[in-house]
């Protein structure tokens, strides 16, 4: 969490600073800074909230400066507020970091020791002490950083300055990403290229344990031990439109209706007609895929509900177990892996702490081998799991996740096909499920035309407080996943349940302020749900049914609804019913007015633990 911006330019580069924050705020938004060198001359703006309060206070009173590093912020040691917020400057040095210092208070201890004192609650005015106590020695800002990370735990990105130094900033990354951006005369740092598009498409993206030098003329980069690295220079192919926000009238809303092209892109060139093509798990995927006789999946959030559905899709088509858990647990739990276990990794970001950390606890845990299913190719999940599938929803901004799920969902729909074919699958069924998967964009966008009678609907939901989420067999995930994007951006508080699970506990909550929303496609499990669904009606409950066509639903009008989803076939109906209820939580928020793409307490990148 938390972005960062450094610039070293001729030109003044607040406005670029600043810019680049706004570009960076799913990455966290609770307050935000930026500190510009002018020749000797130190500016630091700070501000609680978001970055536009900081952009408020430097067009009320702009200044020129051609060095800078700027920062917005998703708080892990102490609160929101303007002296929290980042850059935090020790006499001569100024940073700005991302991550967490783990071993901070020692630091802190020893620092206060040798007569330090501290302006902030954070972990990072360490780094910023560290760095000066080394620059009055003597040291060059590089030499400086270097010995501060060295003395660091944790994981971190940051860039400092020094005073006395403008024209140069320095940056280092362990755990979180840095890239670099190359322009004429001018050079840049950031967390993400999104950043950097508005002044450079050339890039480079910087590895673990690396120490960047920027200057005007130059950009170097070292490894801890202070010797010379290369790195390639990359042009990114990110374009602008897809980092801005068009005629929607949120990002949230904008990447909803991306879906079918999102889909359809994970799609490309990787379906035949009976099957997935050859090499789509890269030149070893197959040999690998075939020894496979279990699946561990983890991952965090909306992509481990995407897991959960490709738990169902696996050991039904492949037959192979299946055990999906949150990285967060499973990183801290003494793991039986059976013997030839894939160990998959689901991660739009490909950046979040707990699922970096449970891939990396994998070498020793003996795995056959290990499986990345992210949306960003540049990031460390990408290049540290053996093989790679990746999703190509392109960047989400909203930090509900929305496409990157769908494509999550499409990428996991391969991975079960392909596993069917070497575990048994008939051709047959293999056939008909591949054209289903071809058919997926084409049904999303179906769904999509609910969107005025699920506007409609949420006109139901504005003043509630709870809501109840049912669903059976890999339409529990989906419940799930509706539940999560009702409460994290309208607040609604929202439980999901497997509809069997009803009357085991959660039937006891349901009367006439309990709305229970079921998803219900016409499949095996339809009779079972609808048994369910009449307990709801016998106890007062208002029902909003998704169903598929034919389910013979009715509803009284006074206690509820039936809307009609275009099913799109068995296989991908998980993913079919997911944008009705995307859509539910979308018009939700819009109409409780809350902040839809960046909601209160949250950030899209959890990169911390
Ligand atoms: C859901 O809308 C959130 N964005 C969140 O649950 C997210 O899925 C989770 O933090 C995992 O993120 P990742 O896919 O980038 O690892």
């Amino acid at each position: 969490m938390c972005g960062i911006v450094a610039a070293v330019a001729q030109r003044d580069v607040a406005p670029i600073l600043i810019a680049g924050l706004k570009a960076l705020e799913y990455r966290g938004y609770d307050s935000a800074g930026i500190a510009v060198l002018d020749g000797a001359h130190l500016r630091r703006l700070r501000a609680k909230g978001k970055v536009r309060e900081v952009e408020a206070l430097y067009e009320a009173d702009p200044f020129p400066g051609g060095t800078g590093i700027a920062h917005t912020r998703w708080a892990t040691h102490g609160a929101p507020s303007e002296r929290n917020a980042h850059p935090h400057a020790s006499g001569r040095a100024v940073v700005v970091h991302n991550g967490i210092i783990e071993n901070h208070a020692a630091l802190r201890e020893a620092l206060r020791e040798r007569g330090r004192e501290f302006a902030s609650d954070t972990d990072t005015e360490v780094i910023a002490h560290l760095v000066d106590e080394a620059l009055a020695q003597g040291k060059s800002l590089r030499e400086a950083v270097r010995e501060a990370v060295g003395q660091l735990h944790g994981a971190y990105a940051i860039a400092v300055l020094d005073v006395e130094a403008p024209g140069v900033v320095v940056g280092a990354r362990r755990g979180s990403p840095l890239v670099a951006g190359i322009g004429i005369g001018e050079h840049f740092l950031a967390s993400d290229v999104q950043a950097l598009i508005q002044v450079t498409r050339r890039v480079i993206y910087l590895e673990e344990n690396d120490l960047v030098e920027i200057r005007r003329e130059s950009v170097e980069v070292f490894g801890m031990d202070g010797t010379p690295r290369q790195r390639a220079e990359q042009t990114s192919e990110l374009s602008s439109d897809a980092v801005e926000r068009g005629e929607y009238r949120h990002y949230m809303q904008k990447e909803i209706f991306e879906q079918p092209r999102a889909v359809a892109d994970t799609l490309e060139g990787r379906l035949g007609e009976d099957g997935v093509l050859p090499n789509v798990f890269g030149v070893d995927g197959e040999s690998l895929l075939t020894r496979v006789r279990g699946l561990h999946i983890v991952a965090c959030g909306t992509s481990y509900h995407a897991g959960m559905v490709a738990k169902y899709w696996i050991e039904s088509l492949a037959r192979l177990p299946v055990s999906v858990e949150v990285a967060s647990e499973y990183r801290y739990r003494d793991v039986v892996v059976p013997e030839d276990t894939l160990f998959v990794a689901i991660s739009q970001s490909g950046e979040t702490a707990d699922t970096l950390s449970a891939l990396r606890e994998t070498a020793r845990r003996g795995y056959l081998g290990t499986l990345g299913i992210c949306n960003v190719p540049e990031s460390s999940l990408v290049r540290e799991a053996d093989l790679k599938l990746m999703t190509r929803a392109g960047p989400e901004i909203g930090v509900a996740s929305t496409k990157a799920f769908t494509t999550q969902l499409t990428a996991l729909a391969l991975l079960a096909l392909e596993l069917g074919r070497l575990h048994g699958l008939d051709e047959t069924r293999r056939r008909h499920l591949t054209a289903e998967l071809k058919h997926l964009p084409a049904a999303i966008e179906a769904a999509l035309q609910c969107e005025p009678a699920i506007e409609a609907l949420a006109e139901q939901f504005v003043h509630r407080q709870h809501a109840l989420f049912l669903g059976r067999g890999a339409q529990y995930p989906v419940a799930l996943e509706g539940a999560l994007k009702l409460k994290e951006i309208s607040y609604i508080h929202a439980e999901a349940y497997p509809a069997g699970e009803l009357k085991h506990g959660p039937l006891a909550l349901v009367d006439e302020d309990m709305p229970v929303i079921a998803v219900a496609p016409n499949n095996a499990m339809l009779d079972k749900l609808k048994s369910n669904l009449q307990e709801v009606r016998a106890r007062g409950g208002e029902l909003y049914v998704l169903a598929g066509k034919d389910t013979g639903m009715e509803i009284d009008a006074e206690r509820g609804e039936v809307i009609e989803v275009p099913l799109g076939g068995h296989f991908v109906a998980p993913v079919v019913f997911t944008v009705p209820l995307q859509l539910l939580a979308y018009h939700v928020a819009v109409l409780r007015g809350t902040d839809v793409d960046q909601p209160r307490n949250l950030a899209k990148s959890v990169t911390v633990e």
